[in-house]
């Protein structure tokens, strides 16, 4: 395996540019194929690691923890220091570790992101890589088939997820690993607390009224069964069945308590129960596996038969479905069917594994873009690679392979920058649907991606995480993965498949106060009707809040919410799903064109953070992002827009060339108090303040406020909106015409003087450059 420094300094034509710390040109590969990271096995917690290892990892100590280890020989010396003696160099290493812990000092903050101390120590936070390269923390699994069958499962138990040579090399990981140690402890406090909560209350609510209840128990009986095969306590196991019994009820079997016409919510039950059924399989007596096996045949996996073999009608999820429910539905069928192959009488399991697998390859592993976008929203981004890890990770570990579900899409891997890029300062670029609660819903696949995919980085990105405590990360997350995710990260990625288009800005990948630009293009079609009417839509992050934002899904249970996304749709009539409720461009008081295709063009100065977490671009660092969106309008000739950073990433100039025939609205949705004073505008939220200027303003134009709502003017729907307390739109108002609209944001950042921020020069969006206005 090539260093992650070694495919660095590269340089040739990678799709990202010279320098795309993702790309191999060596080999050509956009990445390593997954099996090339298992080649090896011996963990260097045993074995030892290289002295340069126990050098950096020895300067880290001594730039963050001070001179606690001064007593320490091979701590002690810094940069130029070092053990020779591998064993020594081995506990050495294990004890700096865990001296120097987990990275981020909280993840608790308003925003629930990870805070990092402050260091300038270059030496602090190295390169992502997984130490002694090719090398994994973890043994061998002895498990491997020579020709692996997905109906060929091994003899041993548990056999989804975590075999038990994992179980077994748990406790010395989780002794050293400050990570592990920490999400074991938040696992036991939480079992501990579903312990003692009453078992969750079934309650159908509708159409989709149990998949809230799915996940929730899903969620529990992972934590019972991982703490029982821990503790082997069988309190565990006796509370798991209560969980159990009700979540199949009392009229078992006569009623479709899993609610199979919205097959998600069967799916998840599904997968729930076999994760109990596989952890604590020794407990189980003959009459409870009976029942647990029933239980998922008769609610899930018989109805999920008969999707493929009766083309039952609950199944349209089963074609040409590019998001999660794909994903979803089949890995809880895959799950539930390795749960029990072998004991399954009814050939119920093997006949489902010869399809699902197949099925989500051809449409679940495709709702990646060749770029990495997910073809949903960055929320449902979680829910189906949830679905996607679970399954291929059952699969590897039940019957020795993934049947290609992680290679099939050759640009699946590319799905975690996508991830890493959308999550800003604050929170993600949440635009579209946001979906239902996520409860056994996490990034934590961002494990599972980094150890198939050999992307260490993702890791390093998703441990300090606040969701990454819980159960699959004790078993995906590789100890042996080392450094800071932000050291070389560029600051800027841009995600141009058409379907998305849209592009990443930031100042700083490890202060919560950075500023963050994200803005999207791509179609307003081919989201699996999650998406609103949303062409050049933005988010501005600042001074650890969000100024401009989103409004996140309307009420799911509206009439004919999902119905169509055709331009008629009752989808757009709901006004979180309109044009009005998007920080874009309004033409004639009307939605967008749902068949826009807009072009863009984007560039960057292409700064990468460095080791140290206090990060300052140069002055003239800046990126942008600009999209002809003429076609995304009913009554415009040509409308232009684009958006880009400014001295040195502390100011934002957005940028609309009009020519409308049509009254124009410039809109901003935000939670911030707006005090306007004609052309210039005050932002203040959560203590902060940004204030907004019209440069040059084109004759009457004004900023003015409303209230987010509906405008009086808009098609009535089927149901009242819900309402948005808080929220305010900042609106530029222009009748028809042509314009070139400049608005600058000036975040009042802490010691910057008026004289500090600047004011650009006019250039128009075609000629706009790295240089352009500097
Ligand atoms: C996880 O934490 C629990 C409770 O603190 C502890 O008893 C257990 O030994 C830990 N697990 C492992 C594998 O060390
Ligand atoms: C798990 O425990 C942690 C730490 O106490 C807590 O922050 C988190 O909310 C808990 N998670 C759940 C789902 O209860
Ligand atoms: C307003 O704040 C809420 C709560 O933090 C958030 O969910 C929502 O996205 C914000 N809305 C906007 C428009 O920023
Ligand atoms: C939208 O138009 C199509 C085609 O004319 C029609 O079949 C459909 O009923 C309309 N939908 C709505 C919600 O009006
Ligand atoms: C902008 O700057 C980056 C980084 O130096 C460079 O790769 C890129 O080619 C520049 N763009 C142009 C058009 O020169």
């Amino acid at each position: 395996m090539a260093s992650y420094n070694a495919l660095n300094n590269n340089s040739g034509s990678s799709p990202y540019g010279s320098g795309d710390p993702f790309y191999n040109e060596s080999t050509g590969y956009i990445t390593p194929q997954p099996a090339a990271k298992k080649a090896g096995t011996s963990p260097w917690i045993k074995f030892g690691i290289p002295v340069a290892i126990v050098i950096i990892i020895a300067a880290v100590v001594g730039g963050v923890v001070g001179s606690r280890h001064s007593s320490s020989s091979s701590s002690s010396s810094g940069a130029s220091g070092g053990s020779k003696d591998p064993a020594a160099a081995a506990s050495s290493a294990a004890s700096v570790k865990s001296a120097l812990g987990r990275y981020a000092t909280a993840t608790n903050s308003k925003y629930m992101v990870p805070i990092y101390p402050s260091t300038t120590n270059a030496a602090a936070f190295t390169q992502p890589t997984f130490v002694a390269s090719s090398k994994s923390a973890w043994p061998a699994d002895p498990f491997k088939p020579g020709t692996p069958s997905p109906t060929t499962v091994r003899d041993d138990r548990p056999r989804l997820f975590a075999p038990s040579y994992k179980w077994d090399a748990l406790a010395n990981l989780v002794q050293t690993d400050p990570y592990m140690k920490g999400w074991n402890d938040t696992i036991f406090g939480n079992a501990t607390d579903y312990y003692n909560k009453p078992p969750v209350v079934y309650f159908m609510d509708g159409d989709s009224g149990i998949l809230d209840n799915a996940r929730e128990v899903k969620q529990r009986l992972k934590a019972f069964a991982y703490v029982y095969r821990i503790t082997k306590d069988s309190k565990w196991v006796d509370r798991a069945w209560n969980e159990i019994q009700t979540a199949i009820g009392p009229t078992y079997p006569d009623t479709d308590k899993w609610n199979t016409a919205h097959f998600l919510d069967a799916a998840e039950y599904t997968s729930a129960f076999a994760i109990a059924y596989d952890w604590m399989y020794d407990m189980w007596d003959d009459d409870k596996k009976a029942t647990i096996r029933n239980a998922m045949i008769t609610y899930g996996m018989g109805p999920g038969l008969s999707v493929y073999e009766g083309g039952a009608s609950f199944g349209w999820w089963s074609s040409k479905v590019f998001g999660n429910w794909n994903c979803v539905c089949n890995a809880g069928l895959t799950v539930g069917a390795l749960s029990i192959l072998k004991d399954d009488t009814t050939g119920t399991a093997e006949k489902l594994l010869s399809h699902t697998i197949q099925n989500a390859k051809d449409n679940c592993a495709q709702a990646v873009t060749d770029d990495g976008s997910w073809h949903e929203t960055p929320n449902y981004w979680y829910f189906g690679t949830t679905g996607h890890a679970e399954m291929a990770s059952a699969l590897m570990t039940a019957t020795g392979s993934d049947y290609d579900l992680l290679t099939t899409n050759t640009n699946y891997w590319k799905t975690g920058l996508y991830h890493m890029y959308i999550s800003g300062p604050t929170s993600l670029y949440d635009y579209g649907d946001h979906g239902p609660n996520k409860f056994s819903s996490t990034a934590n696949c961002m494990f599972l991606y980094a150890d198939s995919y050999n992307q260490p980085t993702f890791a390093l990105h998703q441990r300090d995480r606040a969701d990454a405590a819980e159960p699959w990360s004790m078993f995906w997350y590789d100890p042996a993965v080392s450094g800071a995710f932000w050291d070389q990260l560029p600051l800027d990625h841009f995600f141009d498949n058409d379907l998305v288009q849209w592009g990443s800005m930031r100042s700083s990948w490890t202060d919560q106060n950075a500023l963050f630009v994200a803005i999207k293009a791509g179609k307003n079609q081919g989201h699996e009707t999650h998406n609103d009417l949303d062409v050049g839509d933005f988010v501005i992050d600042a001074l650890g809040t969000r100024f401009a934002g989103e409004y996140g899904s309307a009420d799911y249970r509206s009439p004919e919410y999902f119905n169509s996304d055709a331009q008629n749709a009752t989808r757009w009539l709901y006004f979180r799903k309109r044009t009005e409720a998007q920080s874009t461009l309004m033409i004639n008081k009307d939605n967008q064109n749902v068949l826009a295709a807009p072009t863009i063009k984007h560039d960057t100065t292409g700064e990468k953070q460095d080791s140290s977490t206090v990060y300052t671009p140069p002055k003239t660092s800046t990126a942008f992002f600009t999209m002809d969106m003429t076609s995304a309008y009913f009554q415009a000739t040509s409308i232009k827009r684009g958006i880009r950073m400014l001295n040195g990433r502390r100011q934002v100039l957005l940028q609309d060339e009009i020519d409308a025939q049509a009254g124009v609205q410039w809109r901003m949705q935000t939670n911030a108090t707006i005090t306007i004073n004609g052309a210039s505008a005050s932002l203040a939220l959560d203590g902060q303040t940004m204030e907004v200027q019209i440069l040059n303003p084109p004759s009457g134009a004004q900023f003015s406020q409303q209230a987010a709502e509906r405008l009086s003017s808009d098609p009535t729907p089927p149901v009242p909106d819900q309402v948005n307390p808080g929220v305010s739109i900042l609106i530029i108002d222009l009748p028809a015409g042509k314009y070139n609209l400049q608005v600058l944001f000036n975040p009042q950042w802490p010691g910057m003087s008026s004289n500090d921020f600047v004011t650009p020069q006019n250039v128009a969006l075609d000629s706009w450059s790295n240089t352009s206005h500097n």
